[in-house]
């Protein structure tokens, strides 16, 4: 079997949801200090919902996979649901990361629940 699903694959050669959004009420920077790679998260949410998610990575192929799934599991949820969201539902839209990978989904989850936080500092309801 390949290291790499095809997901995960796809996702890395074409991210969705790259670049910055400049107007995010929303912005979350996590790393991992053993690999050095870093992921930001910018989310534009009105009303409740996450209308805009973008990110950027400096990080491994699996990071970058990551980040794009879980944008894509976020958008056009409500900040209710994309509290919830967790490194394993990211891995498992991935089709699953090798065992050596699973701490950069972990960074994606980290990184939204970093933006939430940043939400609810500018006194947005979670
Ligand atoms: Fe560190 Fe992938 S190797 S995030």
């Amino acid at each position: 079997m390949a290291l790499y699903s095809e997901k995960v694959m796809d996702h890395f050669r074409n991210p969705r949801n790259v670049g910055v959004i400049e107007d995010a009420n929303a912005v979350g920077q996590v790393g991992n200090a053993k690999c050095g790679d870093i992921m930001k998260m910018y989310l534009k949410i009105e009303d409740g919902i996450i209308q805009d998610v973008k990110f950027e990575t400096f990080g491994c192929g699996s990071a970058i996979a990551s980040s794009s799934m879980a944008t894509e599991l976020i958008k056009g949820k409500p900040v209710s649901e994309a509290m919830k969201l967790t490194n394993k539902a990211v891995t498992e839209a991935l089709d699953g990361l090798p065992a050596h990978k699973l701490h950069c989904s972990v960074l994606a989850e980290e990184a939204i629940q970093a933006a939430l936080e940043d939400y609810r500092s500018r006194g947005g309801e979670i």
